[in-house]
C-alpha cells in the first residue's frame, strides 16, 4: 500500500508508521488522518506486525496539531462532525486496537498531535519535545479527545491548567507529570522503542490484546471494568499462547507464542 502522507516500514515484527508532512511539521490533515487509519487497521491485520511505534518525520515535530488551514472557515455542524469522524476513524480506534501502539514523540506534539500521541497505548520522548492543547488560543477547544484523556493521563487541575493556559510543557516536565515514559535524547529515541517493543513483542499478543481491552475499560461509560477483566481473564484459559505459556514454564524453557 503506498501513501502520500505516511511511510510504513516493517522489520522484524516491529512496524513504524511516521507522519510524513515535515513542509507543515506533519500536521493531521484530513487525508493523513484517512491514511493513518487505513495504515493502523492493515497493521492490526497483518500477522506480521506485532508492535506499531507512531512517530513524526524531521527532528521537530511529531504532530503539529490539525491541519488550521483546512478549518478555519467551518461552521458548527462542520466542526462537530470533523471532531466525530476523526474520534471515529482515528483516535479511538487507535487507542483500542488490539496491538500495542507506541508513540515516539520526536519534537512538537501540540494539539491533535498531543492528542494522537494519548490515544497511543504509552509514549516516549526526545528531550527536544514540547506539548500541549493549545487550542483555546486559536478560538476553539481539543475536539479529538484531548479534554478528556488529557486529565485521565495528568490529572484534573494540571490539564485544566494546561488547557487553559494554552501552554507547552518541555519532556521532562511531561516526563514529570506521567505523559510520557521516558525521555531520551533525540538519536536514542527509535532505538528505545524498538528496544521497549522487542521486549512487548515475546510475549503472547493474545494476552496483551486482554490486556489493553481491560485497561481500557476503566475510562469508559457505562462499563464495569472489574468484569471485562474477569472476562478476558476467562478467555485466556482457551488460548495456545496460554497452553504454551504454562507449559513452557513448567518444563523450564522460553515460551514461543503460537499467537492464537
Ligand atoms: N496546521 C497547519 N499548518 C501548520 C500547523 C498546523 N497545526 N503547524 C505548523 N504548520 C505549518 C506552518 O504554517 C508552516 O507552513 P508554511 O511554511 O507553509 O508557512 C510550517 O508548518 C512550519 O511552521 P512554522 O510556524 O513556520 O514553524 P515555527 O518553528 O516557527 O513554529 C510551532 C512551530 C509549532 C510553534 C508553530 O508552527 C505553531 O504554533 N503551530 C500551530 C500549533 C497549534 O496551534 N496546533 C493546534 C492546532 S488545533
Amino acid at each position: 500500500m503506498s501513501y502520500n502522507n505516511i511511510l510504513v516500514e516493517e522489520n522484524n515484527g516491529i512496524t513504524t508508521i511516521t507522519i510524513n508532512r515535515p513542509n507543515k511539521l506533519n500536521a493531521l490533515n484530513k487525508e493523513t488522518i484517512e491514511e493513518l487509519r487505513e495504515a493502523f487497521k492493515d497493521e492490526e491485520e497483518d500477522e506480521d506486525t506485532k508492535v506499531i511505534i507512531l512517530t513524526g518525520s524531521g527532528e521537530k515535530a511529531f504532530v503539529a496539531g490539525a491541519d488550521i488551514s483546512e478549518f478555519a472557515n467551518f461552521s458548527v455542524t462542520e466542526g462537530a462532525n470533523l471532531a466525530a469522524k476523526g474520534q471515529e476513524i482515528l483516535f479511538d480506534f487507535v487507542e483500542n486496537l488490539s496491538k500495542p501502539v507506541i508513540a515516539a514523540v520526536n519534537g512538537f506534539a501540540l494539539g491533535g498531535g498531543l492528542e494522537l500521541a494519548m490515544a497511543c497505548h504509552f509514549r516516549v520522548a526526545s528531550d527536544n519535545a514540547k506539548m500541549g492543547l493549545p487550542e483555546v488560543s486559536l478560538g476553539v477547544i481539543p475536539g479529538y479527545g484531548g479534554t478528556q484523556r488529557l486529565p485521565q493521563l495528568i490529572g484534573k487541575g494540571r490539564a485544566m491548567e494546561l488547557i487553559m493556559t494554552a501552554s507547552m510543557i518541555d519532556a521532562n516536565q511531561a516526563l514529570n507529570y506521567g505523559l510520557v515514559n521516558h525521555v531520551v535524547p533525540q538519536e536514542n529515541l527509535l532505538p528505545l522503542c524498538e528496544k521497549i517493543a522487542n521486549k512487548i513483542a515475546n510475549n503472547s499478543l493474545v494476552a496483551i490484546g486482554s490486556a489493553i481491552k481491560a485497561i481500557n475499560a476503566n475510562f469508559k461509560d457505562g462499563v464495569n471494568g472489574f468484569d471485562v477483566e474477569i472476562q478476558e481473564f476467562g478467555n485466556c484459559f482457551g488460548t495456545d499462547d496460554f497452553t504454551e505459556g504454562t507449559t513452557a514454564f513448567l518444563q523450564k524453557r522460553k515460551a514461543d507464542f503460537p499467537g492464537k
